[in-house]
């Protein structure tokens, strides 16, 4: 059993093997310039993306649908998840963007009132500051609490899903608040209602999450089939991406502050942290002269991948040499920390430009 709430670091390979998740790589040849986390195998698997491809392929309409639970910080982790939604918003698609105030109180206890700030403060600032353009007309951006259309459906969508099937898949006891019992069902809404009628109406829709999320897919994509007749749903399609690896080699993780680099940190902050980070080095430089290090094992090159490193080939390049023991890991450090110094004096910059637009987004 997945549970979402816990912070439990996942295998990604037992996922595919006992969940059903297929292999992303197996699709990666028939999309268009692919993202760079699909092509570096941080996006690893997928459910019915298929269907995704050849919306896109073809010009068709579709939709993009994923959340945020406004309980703390963003950290560097969470920005995958606003390039992907950049990469989706030049390809034209319905972009929804529900922000869980809803499911961060009853998960979290945090009020509606102080949820919103965080989304507005923390969020929609780093949204914007890293390139989502919120402005756009295909762009939907919503407290859950405030969408009365989402409120109704999941209402609508309870009526066929009982007690039974929300132990089985979230392991709630007959302790669990009703509050939390429910929320899974607003994401449920959250995710089909850009396929009611007054949004258009049916189209292939994706969520972008990372595997945590899985039991809220498979709750949705079960509950999408039970309403065929009604609503004519297509089952939604999921992506899922690897978590980034904390600063001291678990998860990184906002509640954990020394396992993670903030948004919101100062660039001196930020090289601080890397730097401190833990590698995939050797003891002695001898050691790792002779036997190299172990890029997979390296929060520095981690970094470099998932988001500091553009270039293909400048990766590859870094991963050889550090397996062959030609570079040692205070050079590499010190390129990587140059990289995310520039990063988050620019991100910095375009926050302060942010802030007050991020406040007019949720009026
Ligand atoms: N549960 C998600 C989280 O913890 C937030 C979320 C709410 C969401 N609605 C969603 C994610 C719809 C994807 C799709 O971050
Ligand atoms: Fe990591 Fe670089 Fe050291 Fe290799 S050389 S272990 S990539 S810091």
């Amino acid at each position: 059993m997945i549970d979402p709430w816990s912070s439990a670091i996942l295998n990604y390979e037992k996922l595919i093997e006992e969940f059903g998740i297929k292999p992303f790589h197996d699709l990666l040849d028939e999309i268009e310039s692919p993202h760079i986390l699909m092509r570096r195998g941080v996006i690893f698997g997928h459910r019915d993306y298929g269907r995704i491809v050849k919306a896109m392929r073809e010009k068709n309409k579709f939709a993009v649908v994923t959340g945020m639970m406004p309980s703390g910080k963003m950290h560097i982790g969470h920005k995958m998840v606003v390039d992907q939604l950049i990469w989706y918003q030049k390809r034209g698609a319905e972009i929804y963007i529900p922000i869980a105030d809803m499911e961060s109180y009853s998960a979290r206890g945090i009020d509606f009132s102080e949820a919103k700030r965080i989304a507005i403060e923390e969020y929609i600032t780093n949204y914007i500051a890293l390139g989502l353009d919120l402005d756009n007309d295909n762009l939907h951006i919503y407290l859950q609490s405030e969408n009365k259309t989402v409120g109704d459906l999941a209402y609508k969508l309870a009526k066929r899903v009982n007690m039974n099937e929300m132990k089985a898949i979230y392991g709630f006891s007959g302790s669990t608040n009703i509050a939390h019992l429910y929320t899974p069902l607003i994401q449920v809404a959250d995710i089909l209602h850009p396929q009611l009628e007054e949004f258009g109406g049916p189209k292939p829709t994706v969520v972008p999450v990372g595997p945590d999320q899985d039991p809220h897919i498979r709750l949705t994509r079960d509950i999408a089939e039970r309403f065929g007749t009604q609503f004519n749903f297509i089952s939604p399609s999921s992506t899922y991406h690897r978590f980034i690896t904390g600063l001291t080699g678990g998860k990184m993780s906002s509640s954990k502050p020394k396992t993670a680099i903030f948004l919101t940190d100062s660039a001196e902050m930020a090289v601080k942290k890397l730097k401190s980070a833990k590698t995939g080095g050797k003891e002695s430089l001898a050691e790792q002269q002779e036997m190299g290090g172990i890029p997979e094992d390296c929060v520095v090159y981690e970094m470099l991948l998932y988001h500091l490193l553009q270039s293909d080939d400048e990766l590859k390049k870094i991963y050889h040499e550090c397996r062959e023991g030609s570079i040692m890991c205070g050079e590499c450090k010190a390129r990587a920390a140059e990289m995310i110094k520039n990063f988050f004096k620019d991100l910095h910059i375009k926050r302060e430009n942010a802030k007050n637009k991020a406040k007019s987004i949720l009026n």
